[in-house]
């Protein structure tokens, strides 16, 4: 292994050792591995000289990484459940999940086991050969939804950027026009409302609500228009047939704040898109897959899209994108026409495919359901009163607690206190993405330690 280069401390990855269900981490002395070393850590314990190893991180990582990102200074190491742990091993409940990706925890015994069996067989191909996780996951999402076809990407803007394309493309082709035409003028806008958040790359910017995210970048896609989210009105004056493509929307925002969309206009937007010849998709990136307790989340309005995207959570913790598609979206795009050199490689799909049989059991969403409406109705009566809390809201397990002032105060003292959450909307909610596996006990925790936090920093 690394041993000879390893000094004091050092930081190559720990490797994960499987005994049986539970996976225990070895690591030699100074943090570097072998694994045939020193006994099973406890899950809380320190990385040796904790402090100089974060330091020397968090440097290493101004230097070497680009600041995109603001961080806090903290590196973690580990995960088991809905909790994650530091290098001084100190012990988090992690009600970010990454972002509302690790859906089923970190290091599940049955994700970690499809993954290695997969490792250990066949990892990656390119689309240039057919693999069975691939077709075995697109079968069961097919079965599982509205959808008659499925088409892989890595991410979630990938994903949508790749749904701009069906949509321009179904819109030539359902004009009549030459696809290949370049002096044709076809039906290619696109409509998105505002809080919404598709993605970072130039298609899935461009439909993206925050300017702050777009203005440096422009010009991006062109064709974009939006109109306030849950505006039927607004949203009518723009859909129209000879000039839209598609229609992006929500049916739960997240980033802009945990807003969900209402039945009438989810249907007012059907009835828009089938009015104009355009396409409804449907972004459940986010909101999708179980996270709002039920498997999509336009399962609550009782409106089906003709295309949905989804990626977050779909393999637990590795990149994924997908988008699911009507036979009529499908049928307009010939080989060649998109593709992706990683996507839906074995790996991935093997681990999706694990993740997408666990969160489709009715008896696991009614436990998001249950939970979430723990966590809401904690919340609410531990936070009634407060005259800087305005509202608590949400489905199932994404939860925001919105505030009246900035929230990154209080994220900030629950993460010290031992919670980790994180802002949505304008930087004033707090926006709770549990992994969908906590417990009773873990959500009356959560709800303690922000209340506490809450009272603190706003008192
Ligand atoms: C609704 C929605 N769409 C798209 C994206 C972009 O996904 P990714 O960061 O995987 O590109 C996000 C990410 O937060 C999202 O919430």
């Amino acid at each position: 292994m690394h041993a000879a280069g390893c000094q004091q401390f050092c930081l190559h990855r720990p490797l994960a050792l499987h005994t049986g269900t539970r996976h225990t981490q070895r690591r030699a002395a100074g943090g570097c591995v072998r694994a045939t070393a020193a006994p099973p850590r406890p899950d809380t314990e320190a990385v040796p000289n904790a402090a100089r190893f974060t330091e020397q991180i968090i440097a290493d990582e101004k230097k070497y990484i680009m600041q995109t990102y603001v961080r806090p200074n903290l590196v973690f190491t580990h995960g088991e459940g809905a909790r994650m742990y530091d290098a001084a091993g100190k012990e988090y409940l992690d009600f970010a999940a990454g972002i509302a990706v690790n859906a089923l925890g970190h290091s599940d015994a049955r994700w970690l086991a499809a993954l290695t069996e997969q490792a250990g067989e066949l990892a990656h191909t390119s689309n240039l050969f057919h693999t069975a996780p691939q077709v075995r996951l697109a079968k069961r999402l097919v079965e599982l939804s509205f959808a008659d076809k499925v088409f892989y990407a890595n991410t979630g803007t990938e994903a949508n950027e790749a749904a701009i394309k069906f949509a321009r493309k179904y819109a030539r082709v359902h004009a009549g026009i030459d696809p290949y035409d370049a002096s044709a003028a076809a039906p290619h806008e696109l409509v998105s409302f505002g809080g919404s958040f598709h993605g970072r790359t130039l298609g899935a910017l461009a439909l993206t609500a925050k300017d702050h995210y777009k203005t440096p970048f422009a010009p991006l896609t062109p064709g974009a228009l939006m109109v306030p989210y849950c505006d039927l009105e607004a949203a009518a004056r723009v859909i129209q047939r000879g000039r839209t493509a598609s229609v992006f929307v929500e049916p739960l925002q997240g980033e802009g704040g945990i807003y969900a969309a209402s039945a009438d206009f989810l249907a007012g937007l059907r009835r828009l898109c089938d009015d104009a010849g355009a396409l409804l998709v449907f972004d459940e990136v986010q909101c999708g897959l179980g996270r709002t307790g039920r498997l999509w989340a336009h399962e609550h309005f009782g409106v089906r899209p003709d295309m949905m995207t989804l990626a977050k959570p779909l393999a637990g913790g590795l990149p994924i994108g997908a988008v699911l598609v009507t036979d009529a979206v499908a049928d307009a795009m010939k080989p060649g026409d998109h593709g992706s050199t990683f996507a839906g490689n074995p790996l991935v799909c093997r681990a999706a495919e694990a993740v997408v049989d666990i969160i489709s059991d009715p008896a696991f969403l009614e436990g998001v359901v249950a939970r979430g409406e723990r966590l809401r109705e904690g919340l609410r009566a531990a936070l009634a009163g407060n005259p800087r809390v305005k509202e608590v809201r949400g489905l199932g397990l994404i939860c925001g607690v919105q505030l009246d002032v900035p929230a990154g105060g209080v994220c900030e003292r629950a993460r010290d206190a031992g919670l980790i959450v994180i802002t949505a909307g304008k930087g004033d909610v707090v926006r709770l993405v549990p992994p969908l596996v906590v417990t009773d006990a873990d959500v009356d925790q959560a709800v303690k330690i922000l209340c506490e936090a809450i009272a603190a920093e706003l008192h």
